[in-house]
């Protein structure tokens, strides 16, 4: 039976920061951003948008009514949690309107937790062949002002609804997984930026990476060549860069590197735009791979590699189905120039704002633009989202 993707959709925050800006800020080289992280903007979400709204709206975009009648699970996967006990996805099936006998979770593994989504849905749908499952990673990447992970901040969500025969990418049953206790990003409840060990991370990425394949090829004797492109975690782009080159053995003929590394780039031209976006940043890489390769037919074979610290990481792939054009979009880079720009004060004050609840629990917010949803006020402790669109 076919399982896998059957529609993509991506919503991020109306507001940007431009790296140049921020480099003049921080007496940075611009080139250090844009070459040495190839990066050259982020995504900055004010305190009215959030994981259920950017959730809500990746989602709306896709969702057709017949969608949200055959929906029977929400997993909503990311770290930037805004409740210790409720599921964000109870928030999203409320805004969109799904039939109410649905499960609704929210999973948590770093970076990681969508391809676990992205697995649950798979096997559910595998046993229950009508249903349909949304599967969305929504999290804002915050590091803190003037960390070293600041130019590498983001916000976004991405939603893919997965059922039997996908109209986009049909999942295969290759994944190999690994874990390995260690500390090079984490984040403890009472923090509300992450612990790094910045180049310890990056080892640690490009070595369970390393590792992650040769137990792939051992077990399922693959080869690079049988891969028309690679999609990667993408806490940056030339990390990503950098595990590419790790894939690409000398004995690789120069026509299957050209092809990978061509794919590669436009596998990052959101992520450029955007930054990290956690858990949604591979998923992000695939849907700008899709909206953007001129290369790419039906069949082709798509390599997926998924990295969360802690650590857990996993390489499967998929195989694009015949007309996955026609289920995405050609503009969204032009969408992405629209987003307001900030200047590094009005970013600092924006990204980093608390709520300032009074004695009862309430809080209200300034007026910002948010996309179809907005977090409106606090009541009680209790968040109210409202829906600014009714189109
Ligand atoms: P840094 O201070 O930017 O490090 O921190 P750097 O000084 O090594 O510079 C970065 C690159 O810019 C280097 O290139 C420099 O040479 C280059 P490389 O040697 O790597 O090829 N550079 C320049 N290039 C051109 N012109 C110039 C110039 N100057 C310097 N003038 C670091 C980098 C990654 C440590 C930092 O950004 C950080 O802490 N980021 C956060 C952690 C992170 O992203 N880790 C990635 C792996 S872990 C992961 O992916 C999981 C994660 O997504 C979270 C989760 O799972 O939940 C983070």
């Amino acid at each position: 039976m076919a399982i896998g993707i059957d529609k993509i959709g991506f919503a991020t925050s109306q507001y940007v920061l431009h790296l140049e800006t921020l480099a003049q800020a921080r007496g940075q080289k611009i080139e250090k951003y844009t070459t040495g992280l190839m990066l050259d903007a982020l995504s900055i979400t004010p305190i009215t948008e959030d994981i259920v709204t950017m959730a809500a709206s990746a989602s709306k975009d896709i969702l057709e009514e017949s969608d949200k009648e055959a929906i029977d699970m929400v997993i909503l996967a990311t770290e930037s949690g805004i409740d210790q006990s409720k599921a964000a996805s109870i928030y999203v099936h409320h805004l969109l309107g799904i039939q109410p006998f649905a499960r609704s979770i929210e999973i948590k593994e770093a970076c990681y937790a969508a391809t676990a989504g992205l697995n649950y849905a798979k096997l559910h749908v595998e046993k229950h062949p009508n249903s349909k499952v949304l599967v969305i990673a929504s999290d804002i990447a915050k590091y803190g002002i003037k960390s070293a992970g600041e130019p590498t901040q983001g916000a976004g969500a991405v939603a893919m609804l997965v059922t039997t025969n996908p109209r986009i990418l049909e999942l295969s049953d290759d994944n190999i997984s690994q874990t390995r206790d260690i500390y090079d990003f984490w984040r403890p409840n009472y923090s509300t930026t992450p612990f790094v060990d910045g180049i310890y991370s990056t080892k640690q990425y490009l070595d369970s990476l390393k590792t992650t394949w040769s137990e792939y090829q051992k077990r399922h004797h693959a080869t690079l060549e049988e891969f028309s492109a690679f999609c990667f975690h993408i806490p940056y782009p030339k990390l990503a860069l950098k595990g590419l080159k790790k894939l690409m053995d000398k004995d690789l003929s120069n026509a299957v590197k050209q092809q990978l590394t061509d794919n590669f780039e436009q596998s990052i031209l959101y992520s450029r735009q955007v930054g990290n976006i956690y858990t949604g940043s591979l998923y992000l890489g695939l849907l700008s791979l899709l909206e953007n390769s001129q290369t790419l037919t039906a069949g082709d074979k798509i390599g997926l590699f998924s990295y969360g610290s802690g650590a857990v990481s996993e390489i499967f792939s998929g195989r694009l189905v015949a007309g996955y054009e026609k289920m995405l979009l050609t503009d969204r880079l032009t969408q992405l120039q629209q987003r307001t720009p900030l200047t590094v004060s009005d970013y600092e004050k924006v990204f980093y704002e608390e709520a300032n609840l009074d004695s009862d629990g309430n809080a209200t917010f300034d007026s910002y633009q948010t996309g179809a949803f907005a977090l409106e006020h606090i009541q009680q402790h209790q968040r109210i989202y409202v829906r600014k669109d009714h189109d």
